[in-house]
């Protein structure tokens, strides 16, 4: 979060960030033979040895189908997935794990509850509010199935610094509204959503609630319980995790009341020609076999993250991102876009006068990795009136010295240009 509110934040002991760094393989790397500073986080975060080694381990000597034989390999395939998901109910601090879904990402979470919720459950003049932040996979999958049903997307706006109208946010719910769906944390602007209170909100009006949590889970501590979501997705990617694996967590209640979305193996309890039988949650989603591998190395890249600790990085982040901010705000001829109080270590920018993408590749031959495009945000980059911008992404593992870095390759670029 944001310094800012440096004065609500508990008082951490900081992280070494030097030893940490030593625990990413690839932070040695060189590109064009000038060190690689990765400030790409948001689209995928890197992984440490102790990620990579459990994925080496799965590989070599744990590989096999699970839920299905009785030999040592399924077995132990089966036991280490399951633990797994105890490892994801923990860190989201879910009620029950049966409540926990692996998917392959958050895109396929939300693809989920859209059509297992949304097709079992919406009717014509039915309203789905959205917001403006939303990245495209928080707003495809909905407008899917509101064209299938006759429902209306009804959406959020936002104000010049990129932060939510809650009032407006208000004044959208009427008697047809039937689910909301929102951003934690914006991918293209780091704003930090006030989701707690918004799912308060809805609830007064009888409505669910589901997160998309990609951009938050990596820098925050997240209590499903606590903000009392129906449904919150991440990605194991953004978290020190491999790719193909994400998760959906979700009230049992409601799951109970959803149509499954995949049809296959694993998620029946019966199948005759004439009718067939679903399993309990969480199989009853996880239809043919899973990305096993990918599950169990996500248990240990969030076994990293707590051990290091969600409020110490979310804290390391909150210096990253008011040293950044200071620095660019200084900066003549760039522009922050997306300025909220309470921030993710995102720093969406444009550089008067070069198109993002040519301020990409030229940082990308300083060894800068940053996005530059419209992030899936589309609606945000309209909202701004910009086709595109810079991003700067920061997780746990970036120094101010990174950020200096950037600066001065930025005015590289500017020199260029002048
Ligand atoms: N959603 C990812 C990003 O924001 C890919 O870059």
């Amino acid at each position: 979060m944001s310094g800012r509110d440096s004065m609500q934040q508990p008082l951490v002991k900081p992280i070494d960030v030097a030893a940490l760094r030593r625990d990413f393989p690839v932070l040695d790397l060189k590109v064009k033979d000038k060190p690689l500073i990765f400030l790409d986080n948001a689209a995928s975060s890197q992984m440490p040895k102790q990620v990579i080694e459990r994925w080496v381990k799965y590989r070599s000597a744990q590989h096999a189908n699970i839920h299905r034989a009785v030999h040592y390999l399924s077995e132990t395939a089966t036991a280490e997935y399951e633990a797994a998901r105890r490892k994801v109910q923990a860190f989201l601090n879910a009620r029950e794990e049966r409540e926990c879904i692996f998917t392959s990402g958050t895109t396929d979470g939300i693809n989920l509850v859209a059509h297992g919720y949304g097709r079992k459950f919406f009717a014509a003049g039915d309203e789905i509010i959205l917001t403006t932040l939303e990245h495209h996979s928080n707003i495809v999958p909905w407008q899917m199935v509101a064209e299938e049903k006759g429902a209306k997307i009804r959406v959020v706006p936002v104000n010049d610094r990129g932060e939510l109208l809650v009032d407006e946010y208000r004044k959208l719910f009427s008697r047809n509204t039937r689910f909301v769906a929102m951003t934690h944390v914006s991918n293209a602007l780091g704003t930090i959503n006030p989701v707690k209170e918004m799912v308060a909100i809805a609830h007064e009006h009888g409505v669910p609630v589901l997160v998309d949590g990609a951009q938050a889970a990596p820098h925050l501590k997240v209590d499903v319980q606590d903000l009392d979501c129906d449904f919150y997705a991440f990605s194991g990617h953004k978290v020190c995790g491999p790719t193909g694996i994400g998760v959906l967590y979700g009230k049992a209640a409601l799951l109970e009341k959803m149509q499954p979305f995949k049809g296959g193996g694993d998620m029946i309890l019966s199948v005759t020609f004439d009718k067939t039988t679903y399993a309990q949650i969480p199989a009853k989603f996880e239809a043919g076999t899973p990305p096993i591998g990918e599950a169990i190395t996500l248990g240990a890249a969030l076994d990293y993250l707590s051990g290091i600790g969600l409020d110490r990085i979310a804290a390391h982040e909150t210096d990253l991102l008011d040293y950044a901010t200071d620095r660019f705000n200084r900066l003549p001829g760039v522009r922050l876009i997306g300025t909220a109080e309470k921030k993710a270590a995102v720093l969406s920018f444009a550089v008067e006068g070069v198109h993002p993408h040519d301020v990409g590749s030229l940082l990308n031959d300083d060894g800068v990795a940053i996005r530059t495009g419209h992030h899936c945000a589309q609606p945000v980059m309209q909202r701004f009136k910009v086709p595109a911008t810079c991003r700067a992404s920061f997780a746990f593992y970036n120094t101010t010295d990174e950020v200096d870095a950037l600066v001065a390759s930025i005015g590289r670029v500017q020199k260029l240009f002048a």
